[in-house]
């Protein structure tokens, strides 16, 4: 009995040495990218498609330029990122909204937005 009671307790142990494990948290690369294609198209969260061409998007705007190349236009990730984050920064009068700024998306889910929009 008591040496059950001891192995129960290092399963335990074991079980939640992996469930705080950050591995488990994580997001592989592509399941990133892939949660934000569906963000970008879904017109209740990004909606980017509303005003960008997206390939694979259906139904584009042309409000904005089209989301293309997009390495070779942001080199600096981190640009990009703030361009999602605060569209306002670049420019003031920007219709584009400032999905950080005002909390339109979430912070996880704009990392997934620049993922996928950094795979166009
Ligand atoms: C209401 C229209 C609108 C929506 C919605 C919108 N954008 Fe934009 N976006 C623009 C406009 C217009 C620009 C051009 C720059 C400016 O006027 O601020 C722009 C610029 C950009 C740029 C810079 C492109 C470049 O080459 O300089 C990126 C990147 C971008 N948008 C990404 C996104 C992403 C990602 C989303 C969705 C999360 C999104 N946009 C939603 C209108 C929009």
């Amino acid at each position: 009995m008591k040496i059950r009671l001891i192995s129960t307790a290092a399963s335990v142990a074991a079980l939640l040495g992996v469930l705080a494990s950050p591995v488990v948290y994580s997001a592989s690369h592509g399941g990133m990218v892939a949660e934000g294609k569906k963000i970008a198209f879904d017109r209740k969260l990004g909606n980017c498609i509303a005003c960008h061409q997206i390939a694979g998007g259906t139904a584009p705007g042309n409000i904005g330029p089209p989301l293309v190349a997009m390495k070779a236009r942001f080199p600096d990730k981190a640009k990009l990122r703030a361009q999602v984050w605060n569209s306002n920064a670049a420019n003031p009068n920007s219709i584009m909204p400032p999905f950080g700024r005002h909390s339109i998306l979430t912070e996880k889910q704009i990392d997934a937005v620049v993922e996928f929009v950094y795979s166009l």
